[in-house]
C-alpha cells in the first residue's frame, strides 16, 4: 500500500522543513533534553526521569501525554519539569508522572501542574492506578501563587482519587515544602536510602527560624521517615529497588475500587504442606517466648512470598500483602519480636490505615493475633493512645471485606477486641489450642480481684507470695484459655497450626460472594490517619 501524505504545513520551528524534518527536529530536542538530564542526574547517582519510567514500566509500553507541552519548541526549548503518560506494569495499565529535576529543579509551575492534573483526570476516567516519581524543589518560586494553587488543585484531585484508584509515590530526590503533602495524601510512599528527602521546612529555614543546625538526612532522610516518622512505607536500597517494589506492590492490588484484586493461577506445591507442618513447632508454646511473626506468615502464604509494608516503622505490628491459593490478601499481625507485640499509638495508626486501604479496594484481611495488650504508661497516654487507638477500632468496625482472624497464642483485654475480633465484624475467627484470651493477664487480674484477701494475708504475717502464686495458678487454669470464647461463639473452631493455611483458604472461598456494600464511586477514601 502506498501512503499518500497530506499537504505539507510549515512548522513553527522551521517554516521550510518537511513534515519529516519537523519530526526529526522534535526528536533532536528530546534527545538534547535527555542528554542534559543525564549530565545533571548521573553524577548525583540518580537516573533521569525517562530512565526511571523505562525501568518502572513494561518494555516499550510508555505512551507520553503532551511531550512538548510547557516548552517553547520554537526557541530555547527546555520543556516542562514533569513527564506524564501511561504504560503497563505486568500487562496492567497505570498512569504515571515523573518529575524532571534537570529542568528548573523539577519544580512545579503552571505547565507542570496542568500536565499532572490532566493525567490525574485521565487516570480517574480510565480507573487505573497513579504512580508519581518525585524529584523536585517544590513550588517554583518565580511562579508565586500560581505554583501554590497548582499544588492545591493536585491535593484536591488526589483526595478525589483516594479510594478510587491506588496511588503510589516514589521519592527519588528532594521533596520539599508543602509539596510533601502531595505524596502524603497517596496510599504508599517509597523512598530511596540515598538522595531522597522529605521535609516541610528545609535545613536553611530551620536554622534561620530556630537556630537549629540539622542535616538533610536528620531532618527528612529516608531512614528517618521509614523508622521514626512512619511517613514512608518502604526503604529502597536503590532506585531500581524502589521501582521493583512499586511493581511488586501493584501486583496485589486491583486497578480500581470496582475491580476485584487480580488473582493468579495457583498450582499446589509440596513445600506448602511442609511449611504448614513446620508451623506446629515454629511458635513456642510459652506465651512469654518471642518468635518472628514474619516467619509464621511466610509459612502460611503461597510460595512464602510476603510483601511487607512499613516494615521499619512500629515493628511491633506487621502489615503487608500475600496470596492464598492465588488470591491477594492483606495481613495484619502482632510481632512478638518487638516490644512483645504490644499495641501502641504507632502500631494502631499503621494497622488502621492498612485496614482502611484493603477495605477501600476489596482486599480480604487476615489478622494473626498474639498480643499481650496495650503498652501501659504515661508516655502512651500522653501520645494519645485513646484518640489514635480508636482509629483501629474504626477501621475494623467499618470494614466490609472478608475478614478472617486467628488467635495464635494470646489476646488480652482491649487488644483482643481491636485485633479483628468477631464483635468488630470479622467473618470467621479461629484460635490455636492453648490460646490465652482474658480481660487481663493473671498477675494484674489477681491483684485486682483478690486485693482485700492479699492485704489481709499480709497483715496477718502470712506468706503473701505463696498465696499470690496459688491465685495466679487458679486464675490461669480457670480463665486464661479459649473455653469461654468457644462456648460464647467467639471462635468458630480451634485449629492446629498446621491446619491454619487450609482454614484461611476455605474461609476466603466461603466469603467470595460477601456483599461489599459498594454502591457509589468508592467505598470510602484512604485518608491519612
Ligand atoms: C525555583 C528552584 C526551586 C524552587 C530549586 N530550584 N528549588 N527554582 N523554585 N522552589 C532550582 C535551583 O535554582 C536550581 O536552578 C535547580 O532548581 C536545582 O537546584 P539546586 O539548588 O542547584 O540543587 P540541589 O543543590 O540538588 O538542591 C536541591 C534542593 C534545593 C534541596 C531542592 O534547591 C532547595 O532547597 N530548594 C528549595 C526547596 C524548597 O524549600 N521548596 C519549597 C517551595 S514551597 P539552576 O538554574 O541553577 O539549575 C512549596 C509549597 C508547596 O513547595 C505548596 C503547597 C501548598
Amino acid at each position: 500500500m502506498t501512503l499518500t501524505l497530506p499537504p505539507r504545513t510549515p512548522s513553527a520551528a522551521d517554516p521550510d522543513s518537511s513534515r519529516e524534518d519537523y519530526v526529526n527536529h522534535l526528536d533532536e530536542l528530546a534527545q538534547q533534553a535527555e542528554a542534559r538530564a543525564a549530565a545533571r542526574q548521573h553524577p548525583a547517582g540518580k537516573l533521569t526521569a525517562r530512565e526511571r519510567l523505562s525501568q518502572l514500566l513494561d518494555p516499550m509500553s510508555f505512551q507520553e501525554i503532551g511531550q512538548f507541552a510547557g516548552g517553547n519548541v520554537g526557541k530555547d526549548f527546555l520543556g516542562a519539569a514533569v513527564i506524564t503518560g501511561h504504560g503497563t506494569i505486568n500487562g496492567r495499565r497505570v498512569a504515571v508522572y515523573a518529575q524532571d529535576f534537570s529542568v528548573r529543579g523539577g519544580t512545579l509551575g503552571r505547565a507542570e501542574g496542568d500536565k499532572i492534573l490532566h493525567l490525574l483526570d485521565v487516570a480517574l476516567e480510565m480507573k487505573i492506578p497513579i504512580i508519581a516519581l518525585l524529584d523536585s524543589g517544590g513550588a517554583r518560586i518565580q511562579d508565586g501563587v500560581v505554583a501554590l494553587t497548582q499544588y492545591g488543585r493536585i491535593f484536591r484531585k488526589t483526595c478525589q482519587a483516594s479510594g478510587v484508584v491506588p496511588q503510589l509515590s516514589l521519592i527519588l530526590g528532594p521533596c520539599a515544602g508543602g509539596a510533601v503533602y502531595s505524596p502524603a495524601l497517596t496510599d504508599f510512599i517509597i523512598m530511596t536510602r540515598d538522595n531522597s528527602h522529605m521535609f516541610v521546612t528545609g535545613p536553611d529555614v530551620v536554622k534561620a527560624v530556630t537556630g537549629e543546625v540539622v542535616s538533610f538526612e536528620d531532618l527528612g532522610g529516608a531512614e528517618l521517615h521509614n523508622f521514626q516518622s512512619g511517613v514512608a512505607h518502604y526503604l529502597a536500597d536503590s532506585e531500581a529497588d524502589a521501582l521493583e517494589y512499586a511493581r511488586a506492590l501493584l501486583s496485589y492490588l486491583p486497578s480500581n475500587c470496582e475491580e476485584r484484586p487480580p488473582s493468579y493461577a495457583y498450582e499446589p506445591v509440596a513445600q506448602e504442606l511442609v511449611n504448614s507442618a513446620a508451623l506446629d513447632s515454629l511458635v513456642p508454646a510459652s506465651s512469654r517466648q518471642p518468635y518472628d511473626m514474619v516467619e509464621v506468615i511466610r509459612h502460611l502464604v503461597d510460595h512464602g512470598e510476603f510483601v511487607e509494608v512499613q516494615e521499619m516503622f512500629a515493628r511491633n505490628i506487621v502489615v503487608g500483602f500475600a496470596c492464598l491459593e492465588g488470591t491477594p490478601v492483606g495481613i495484619v499481625a502482632n510481632q512478638p519480636m518487638f516490644d512483645a507485640g504490644t499495641l501502641d499509638v504507632d502500631a494502631s495508626e499503621k494497622a488502621s490505615r492498612f485496614v482502611r486501604f484493603c477495605d477501600a479496594f476489596g482486599i480480604p484481611i487476615i489478622t494473626l493475633v498474639d498480643v499481650p495488650g496495650y503498652r501501659p504508661g504515661t508516655e502512651q497516654e500522653q501520645a494519645g493512645i485513646i484518640r489514635r487507638g480508636a482509629k483501629m477500632i474504626f477501621a475494623y468496625a467499618n470494614a466490609q471485606v472478608p475478614m478472617v482472624t486467628v488467635v495464635l497464642r494470646k489476646a488480652y483485654g482491649g487488644a483482643y477486641i481491636v485485633m479483628g475480633s468477631k464483635s468488630l465484624g470479622a467473618d470467621m475467627n479461629f484460635a490455636w489450642p492453648g490460646a490465652e484470651v482474658a480481660v487481663m493477664g493473671a498477675d494484674g487480674a489477681v491483684s485486682i480481684m483478690h486485693r482485700r484477701e492479699l492485704k489481709a494475708a499480709e497483715e496477718a504475717g502470712e506468706d503473701v507470695e505463696a498465696l499470690r502464686a496459688q491465685l495466679v495458678q487458679r486464675y490461669t487454669e480457670e480463665s486464661v484459655n479459649p473455653n469461654l470464647c468457644v462456648s460464647e461463639g467467639e471462635f468458630d473452631a480451634i485449629i492446629t497450626p498446621s491446619q491454619t493455611r487450609q482454614a484461611l483458604i476455605d474461609s476466603l472461598a466461603l466469603l467470595t460472594t460477601k456483599d461489599l456494600q459498594y454502591d457509589g464511586k468508592k467505598r470510602h477514601d484512604n485518608g491519612p490517619l
